[in-house]
């Protein structure tokens, strides 16, 4: 008994030092995190993760696109990031004749890699705080105004500051609810090419129903390449562009990982909220969270219908589907946790201790004793004007696609006093409109639109819609008007709205008052934006300053421990362990999955879990060259308790050496709420495994000669 004790006390002690929860300032590991990294077996130091003047680990990463991390693996700009974060450019590359989503895409050489334009990478060139400068000349009594202009004006000084190269651009942003300021520069590449990408089979495998879920068994990478111009700067698209040689790229180890390695993942996590009250999360979980999963369950289930029966609305909704699915899936997975974990309770619990905390001391009760008490009359205002903000986001400005693009005409109508912005407002356009309609598909817009506005108007409450849209509603959730006014409409009809738009007037711009699809959203929108607007504003900005204070107050109840500042989408890095975990009493989930798991979920009539026949070829043949593992398997995913958002897809899994051995791409579904509340016990991120990605390069696509390019540690 007293040695089950001591193991069970042991194996306590061992799980809390595995997972740490945080995403970590790189220019700040030395003084928090660099010793806990080590003994955990980090053998680098943290110069070799984050310096300034020499290369390190940093100079390989990059934030891709708007929203994804990528990480170059050669000297020649060559760059692996998720499949999914390619996967708006890899759809736009895509006919019926050239499906590259369906068959994949390996360019043989330099010259067939694919050009995207809007696509840019950005390299941190270096951060800095910048607290002091943002909030000099601050005076305790300022206006909300005044504050506002005197924090603007701060940073624009420093932004100047920093300015001289024209390819940097300089980024100043709040951490810990502007309780701290930190500024970023970065080098930013317009020049990225699609190198190659696996089917949707292998780069996709599992597709949504696998989704936030472990085991996994996705593909998910896809490779591009940086260019530059000659002198290795960053240039706009030209033919002659080069390779872009960076100051570091990570080499590659082939000898695998096992359960208790160290890991670090290193990327631009978006964003997490772990500081909010127990309102909030009440909120979240009660209201916002269930109305737009609704909103989102209504859109699938229509697009679903309309991608199976039509090949080429599979395609064009491809990627709009998968984008709508994934937080629709994830905002279920994060309210299962928040209540199985009682997030509610327990963020009750920790308020009670800092009334507490508070009231030991009259300086506190003066500067924070208000703090509870706003939070509690501003949630209880905010909670139907949040209905009404979650219903209009997902149903009118997200809904249909027509919408969105109305919005767009409407926006210049707004312009018609500022030519500049109007005609840079009428560029836009003129650009999106030949994606737009490539990618759009009139009986399935019409479909949607009008269930969404069926949805909108059950959930908000009559008194925050218009009113003259109320007696109508019957016409307005009735399919058969609904296509009726599409049919009548310049905005469904591609050849019209180009017209429309090169002639385009203020006085033209009135008419389209007349245009019953064009009056249907503004009358929604302008409703929205005089009635309901500006008390969401209102409130979310008084909310956003009591955070600001609660967060202040945290930072001084806690002054000896180390806080996490919620991730902002800028450079982090998080640390961990390779390990599995227990998702329910009884059952324990390994931390790998490999080709046999594949092949054992293969079926033919499950789209998601068709395997392809080359790769089932390999398998028989255990063609798995330098990437199997010991014991002879290949290798697929691996889970690590490493602390990930939204923005990690892409990052790089780095060993104790600082070798790649996986690209992050997902989190598991009982973990799903460490935005909110992070569980050591089961939040476990996602990754490739980085044979995987190699075995297909190589063997499944015979794009081998890539590997040239790369280190490889074996
Ligand atoms: N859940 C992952 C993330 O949040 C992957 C999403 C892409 N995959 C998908 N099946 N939609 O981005
Ligand atoms: N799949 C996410 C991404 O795209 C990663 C995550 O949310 O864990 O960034």
């Amino acid at each position: 008994m007293k040695r089950i004790f001591f193991t069970l006390i042991c194996l306590m002690l061992f799980k809390t030092i595995f997972a740490v929860e945080g995403m970590w300032i790189p220019a700040l590991l030395k003084k928090f995190n660099i010793e806990e990294m080590q003994k955990m077996g980090f053998k680098l130091t943290a110069e070799d993760i984050y310096d300034v003047n020499h290369a390190s680990m940093k100079d390989a990463i990059v934030l891709f696109g708007s929203g994804c991390t990528g990480e170059v693996i050669s000297n020649d700009g060559l760059l692996i990031t998720n499949h999914h974060c390619g996967f708006g450019q890899i759809q736009k590359h895509s006919t019926l004749a050239h499906d590259y989503l369906t068959d994949g895409f390996w360019a043989k050489n330099r010259s067939e890699e694919l050009v995207n334009p809007g696509l840019s990478v950005q390299f941190l060139i270096k951060m800095e705080e910048v607290t002091r400068e943002v909030t000099k000349g601050i005076k305790e009594d300022m206006k909300e105004d005044e504050l506002k202009t005197l924090i603007a004006s701060n940073i624009d000084a420093i932004k100047k500051s920093y300015a001289g190269k024209s390819d940097y651009k300089v980024d100043v942003k709040p951490l810990l609810y502007g309780n701290q300021y930190f500024a970023y520069i970065y080098e930013v590449f317009r020049d990225v090419r699609l190198v190659g990408a696996p089917p949707a089979s292998i780069g996709k495998f599992g597709g949504d129903t696998d989704n936030w879920v472990w085991p996994r068994h996705t593909g998910d990478f896809s490779l591009f390449r940086i260019y530059a111009g000659k002198d290795n700067k960053s240039a706009s698209y030209s033919p002659n562009n080069q390779p872009y040689h960076p100051k570091k790229f990570f080499p590659i180890n082939l000898t695998g990982i096992r359960e208790g390695d160290f890991t670090m993942v290193f990327g631009f996590p978006g964003s997490t909220q772990e500081y909010l009250p127990s309102l909030a999360v009440r909120l979240l979980i009660e209201k916002s969270n269930p109305n737009k999963v609704d909103a989102r369950t209504i859109k699938l289930g229509i697009l679903e219908k309309q991608m199976a029966a039509d090949p080429k609305v599979r395609i064009q909704y491809a990627s709009k589907y998968a984008g709508v699915s994934n937080s629709w899936k994830k905002w279920q997975g994060e309210t299962k946790g928040l209540v199985r974990l009682h997030a509610i309770e327990k963020k009750e619990q920790q308020e009670l201790e800092f009334s507490k905390w508070v009231s030991q001391d009259t300086q506190r009760e003066k500067k924070y004793g208000t703090i509870l008490e706003n939070f509690k009359k501003n949630y209880a205002e905010l909670s139907d004007i949040q209905i009404a903000y979650d219903l209009y986001n997902e149903t009118i400005l997200r809904g249909s696609d027509v919408f969105g693009l109305i919005a767009r005409f409407d926006q210049l109508a707004q312009l018609v006093n500022d030519t500049i912005k109007f005609n840079r407002q009428k560029k836009t356009i003129a650009e999106v409109l030949p994606g737009f309609f490539k990618d759009y598909d009139g009986p399935t817009d019409q479909l949607i639109l009008p269930a969404l506005l069926k949805l909108y108007f059950e959930r908000v409450d009559p008194k925050h819609l218009p009113e003259k849209l109320i007696s109508r509603k019957s016409d307005l959730i009735n399919s058969t008007w609904v296509q009726k006014i599409y049919k009548k409409s310049v905005f469904a009809d591609s050849l019209k709205i180009r017209s429309l738009l090169s002639g385009i007037s203020a006085k033209k711009l009135k008419k389209l008052q007349k245009d019953e699809l064009y009056s249907l959203y503004t009358t929604i929108s302008d409703y929205y934006i005089k009635n309901i607007d500006p008390t969401f504003q209102r409130l979310s900005q008084e909310i956003l300053k009591t955070q600001k204070a609660y967060m202040a107050a945290i930072l001084e109840m806690k002054q000896d421990q180390r806080l996490m500042a919620d991730a902002n989408l800028t450079l982090r890095v998080t640390y961990g362990k390779i390990e599995g975990y227990e998702p329910m009493d009884g059952v324990y989930y390994q931390y790998y999955t490999t080709l046999k798991g594949m092949i054992n979920k293969h079926n033919p009539n499950i789209a998601d879990y068709v395997v392809p026949e080359k790769l089932k070829q390999l398998y028989q043949a255990r063609d798995y060259g330098i990437y199997k593992n010991p014991a002879g398997e290949l290798p697929i995913a691996f889970c690590a308790s490493n602390h990930t958002t939204g923005g990690n897809s892409g990052s790089p899994v780095i060993n104790a050496n600082g070798e790649l051995i996986g690209v992050n791409f997902d989190r598991c579904w009982e973990g799903t709420m460490s935005d909110v509340l992070f569980d050591p016990e089961r939040c476990r991120n996602i990754a490739l495994d980085i044979r995987y990605a190699l075995f297909i390069i190589d063997k499944y696509a015979g794009a081998g000669y890539l590997l040239k390019e790369m280190n490889l540690i074996r």
